[in-house]
């Protein structure tokens, strides 16, 4: 008889301070799938990102909520990140709290080292999802995580991304958010020691 496995904690960094963010329900909806997986989750909304103060090098803007994010990619054994296309590529709010991790480079486990990175984008066009989507991988792979091998870019303005009653409308999205928290959660999983 062994041990039942830790449970692995999946954070969520997204959304906007818009009400009804897209990014944001679809960060909710990853999380939701992750926790069916077996994690245990914490969400890094868009309001709570908003009082982040804009990171300055010189400084490294030190604050509460900084204090708070910090500490949560520091503990967390998998992420999941959720943005708007904005003009093409990743939002100022996201793109800030990804700079402002700036603060985890001296610790042992720097940035987002040994965890995988599911990367979510909505944008109301798939030029902008493809180009927001490969801008997140790529600042993951600087921030030293481990992009899951699938990426998600969903586009509301090509139909409603949820139904009445605040459930993805399209099996399809919801396949694919499963599978995106799936990967997440089985890395983590697989860098805990634990089978998957
Ligand atoms: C400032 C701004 C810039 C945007 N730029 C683009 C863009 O370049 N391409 C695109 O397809 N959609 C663009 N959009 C639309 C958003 O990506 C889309 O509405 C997204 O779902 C908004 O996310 P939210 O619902 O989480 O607020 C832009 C929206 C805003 C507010």
């Amino acid at each position: 008889m062994t041990d039942a496995a830790p449970s692995p904690l999946i954070i969520g960094i997204g959304g906007t301070t818009r009400a009804g963010s897209t990014s944001e329900r679809v960060l909710v909806k990853a999380l939701e799938a992750a926790e069916r997986a077996g994690a245990r989750t914490a969400l890094f909304g868009g309001l709570f990102l908003s009082k982040l103060p804009i990171y300055d090098p010189a400084t490294a803007g030190a604050s509460d909520e900084l204090t708070e994010l910090l500490d949560g990619v520091r503990r967390a054994d998998g992420v999941l990140i959720a943005t708007p296309g904005y003009h093409g590529s990743i939002s100022g709010l996201i793109k800030n709290a990804l700079d402002s991790l700036e603060g985890l480079r001296d610790d042992p486990r720097p940035y987002f080292e040994g965890r995988a990175v599911g990367c979510l984008v909505t944008a109301d066009g798939w030029q902008a999802g493809g180009t927001t989507l490969s801008a997140m991988r790529t600042t993951v792979h600087a921030l030293r995580g481990w992009p899951t091998p699938l990426g998600v870019a969903f586009n509301p303005s090509a139909g409603p991304l949820f139904d009445q009653a605040g459930d993805l409308a399209q099996a399809r999205d919801q396949a694919q958010i499963d599978m995106i928290a799936g990967q997440v959660v089985d890395f983590a999983r697989m860098r805990m020691g634990a089978p998957a």
